[in-house]
């Protein structure tokens, strides 16, 4: 490798993007750019960005250039990566862009359009040398599955935009489904009861802090999380208003969104081959992305499938994790690697 390249792993999510460089996750950020109307210039990207969400005025509007796990708005997501990238603190350094040899996770149900797409705005930031990779295979190499072996294993990555649902046995998916049904519908659902049942009017960035603070997705919990306080705008009059909210509210919030993912993981069972499900029968089903932290999430699957159920330690950096472990054994992994 030359003394001008760079390796990293990315891990291009709907609602998260995660570099991976020297083994370390170097960037964590939220998909979301702030662009500046009158120009558009890109005014702040990640956090930042993420900060002015429903808040912003006339001359400024926030874009998530990701959606449905797929690049919605290429310009916006190029800006995107390419400011990450040079925000990695090592690479900040370099008088100039180092050339880059990447590997990029991408959902398992994307074109061939879609793919090159991804490429070629990987090789506009330099990219030299790029890779791509499955969602569902990155994340069972990152939850430490032998994936080369001939014994199947289940994958469920609920993210942002999709949820994934993979059998993987000898380095290939076996079968798999997608859907889309993931964090962004369950914040949808969330605002959608505030609104039905407390009239109470709640924005994006609200909804996403009840669902990690008091989400969940059974009743009887066994480690409830406290009631918390929402604020929003009451519908009737208009005026600001306050509203204490439970776990036990948000698991009816959501049971419909759930009830449509269990279905999804029944079918790809019922479609798995006999030797592969007999695998699955004592291996059970991991679960990764930010879904898999739902309060009771595991319970719940596991009594619908009676299978066991295991959340992935870091679910949500299981994807990138595995990404990063497939770029430093480029040669081992040739065989998932997409040039
Ligand atoms: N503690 C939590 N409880 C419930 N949901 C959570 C929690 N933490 C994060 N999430 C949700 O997980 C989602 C993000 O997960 P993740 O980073 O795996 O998605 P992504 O990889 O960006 O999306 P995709 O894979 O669909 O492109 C968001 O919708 C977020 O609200
Ligand atoms: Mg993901």
């Amino acid at each position: 490798m030359g003394l001008f390249t760079e390796e990293i792993a990315i891990d291009l999510g709907t609602a998260n993007t995660l570099i991976i460089h020297n083994d370390k996750v170097v960037v964590n950020s939220p998909s979301i750019v702030a662009m500046d109307r009158t120009n558009n210039k890109i005014i702040a990207i990640g956090e930042e960005a993420s900060m002015m969400q429903g808040k912003t005025h006339e001359n400024i509007r926030t874009i998530r250039p990701l959606k449905d796990g797929v690049i919605a708005d290429f310009n916006a997501s190029e800006q995107m990566i390419n400011k990450l990238i040079k925000s990695i603190p090592s690479l900040k350094k370099r008088f100039f862009t180092p050339s880059l040899r990447m590997v990029i996770c991408i959902p398992s149900g994307i074109t061939e359009v879609e793919m090159r797409a991804v490429k070629e705005s990987a090789e506009r930031v330099n990219g030299k040398e790029v890779y791509l990779i499955h969602e569902p295979m990155a994340a069972a190499i990152g939850i430490g599955i032998d994936i080369m072996q001939p014994k199947g294993n289940m994958i469920v990555d609920i993210g942002g935009g999709t949820t994934e649902i993979a059998v993987i046995a000898l380095s290939g998916i076996v079968c798999d489904k997608s859907v889309k049904i993931a964090g962004d519908v369950f914040s949808n659902d969330i605002i959608n009861y505030m609104r039905s049942k407390h009239n109470l009017y709640v924005g994006d960035r609200t909804a996403e802090k009840i669902k990690i603070l008091v989400g969940a997705v059974i009743e009887d919990l066994e480690d409830a999380p406290e009631e918390m306080s929402v604020q929003g705008r009451d519908l009737l009059t208009g005026k600001p208003k306050q509203a204490i909210i439970s776990h036990v509210e948000i698991a009816k919030a959501l049971d419909k969104s759930v009830i449509r993912i269990e279905d999804a993981i029944m079918e790809a069972l019922s479609q798995t081959p006999p030797e592969l499900a007999a695998d699955i029968y004592n291996t059970g089903i991991y679960l990764a992305g930010g879904g898999a932290l739902l309060r009771g999430l595991d319970k719940r699957l596991s009594r619908r499938t009676d299978l066991p159920v295991y959340i992935s330690e870091d679910p949500l950096q299981a994807v990138v994790r595995g990404t990063g472990i497939a770029l430093k054994n480029i040669d081992r992994f040739k065989t998932v690697l997409i040039k």
